[in-house]
């Protein structure tokens, strides 16, 4: 009979996601990567025995809906959900169009709802397990032009929070909140900048760890949950952020 936990990782070809697929397989977890980049098949065949790609757009139901079919046939159940993937867009309210807000929620929150619904029964069938949302720590502060994105993390929180009450204590559900970490979708955003490297110091400056977060550590918190540790938790929103915001200016010390 096969004892491995079974992990779906959404936005698992790469960034936080990628780091979770990697991570989880080597600590001998059974990996099914959700992603609509084919890098995520290239990282599955890497990765070997006990990992899996399916293409999916996890903002649309039908295509989680078969993805959730096809990890069930081939691994046989599901113990954690992780959902990193989303998509990052700059706008204020007055200047997003309507097609972007929707974009930005479908990818963002609607797929988690989606992934959620379609993966919840499965982990209910295997006995109970970890449902992780990847926020961010604009669920809790903000920063100019980031309206639907801010407003997209924002309420996943209280999804999480349903989760967690619906279907506790079988069934626990965190949202993770990072500061910035050094992803794909990091790089992409500075890039738009003329001035990258200015940026990058900026963002390193903003956290009190004097450093800006890997994808590697953002994947052992999300282990470290999955696999039961402080298993206390749960409804809860952890910041991840190397102490990002929490610094107020007025005393100053020589
Ligand atoms: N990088 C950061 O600084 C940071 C900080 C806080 C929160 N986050 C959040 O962490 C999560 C992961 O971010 P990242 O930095 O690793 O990004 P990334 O762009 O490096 O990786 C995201 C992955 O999601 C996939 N994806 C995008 N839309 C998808 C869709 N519709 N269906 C399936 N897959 C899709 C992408 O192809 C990609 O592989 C995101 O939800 C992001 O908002 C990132």
């Amino acid at each position: 009979m096969n004892t491995r936990r079974i992990a779906l990782i959404t936005g698992g070809a790469k960034g936080i996601g990628g780091a979770c697929s990697r991570l989880f397989h080597q600590n001998g977890w059974q990996v099914a990567i959700l992603d609509v980049d084919n890098l995520g098949g290239q990282l599955a065949n890497e990765l070997g025995e006990g990992a899996m790609f399916i293409h999916c757009d996890v903002s649309k139901e039908a295509q989680v809906k078969s993805a959730i079919e096809e990890i069930k046939s081939e691994f046989n159940g599901i113990h954690a959900l992780i959902h990193s993937a989303g998509i990052q867009r700059y706008s204020t309210v007055t200047e997003t169009s309507e097609e972007e807000w929707d974009l930005v929620m479908n990818v963002n929150l609607k797929s988690a709802f989606l992934c959620a619904k379609h993966a919840i029964p499965q982990i209910q069938e295997a006995g109970g397990g970890l449902v992780a949302l990847v926020s961010s720590v604009q669920a809790f502060i903000s920063q100019n032009n980031v309206a639907p994105y801010t407003t997209s993390k924002t309420a996943m929180l209280g999804l999480t929070r349903s989760i967690a009450v619906d279907y506790g204590p079988k069934i626990r559900s965190v949202a993770i909140c990072p500061g910035t970490v050094d992803t794909p979708m990091f790089r992409s955003s500075i890039a738009q900048s003329p001035d990258p490297n200015e940026v990058y110091q900026e963002c390193v400056d903003m956290h009190l760890s004097q450093r800006i977060g890997t994808p590697e550590e953002i994947a052992e918190l999300i282990l470290f949950l999955a696999e039961g540790k402080a298993s206390f938790i749960t409804g809860q929103a952890i910041r991840i952020d190397g102490g990002l915001g929490i610094k107020i200016g007025g005393s100053k010390r020589d």
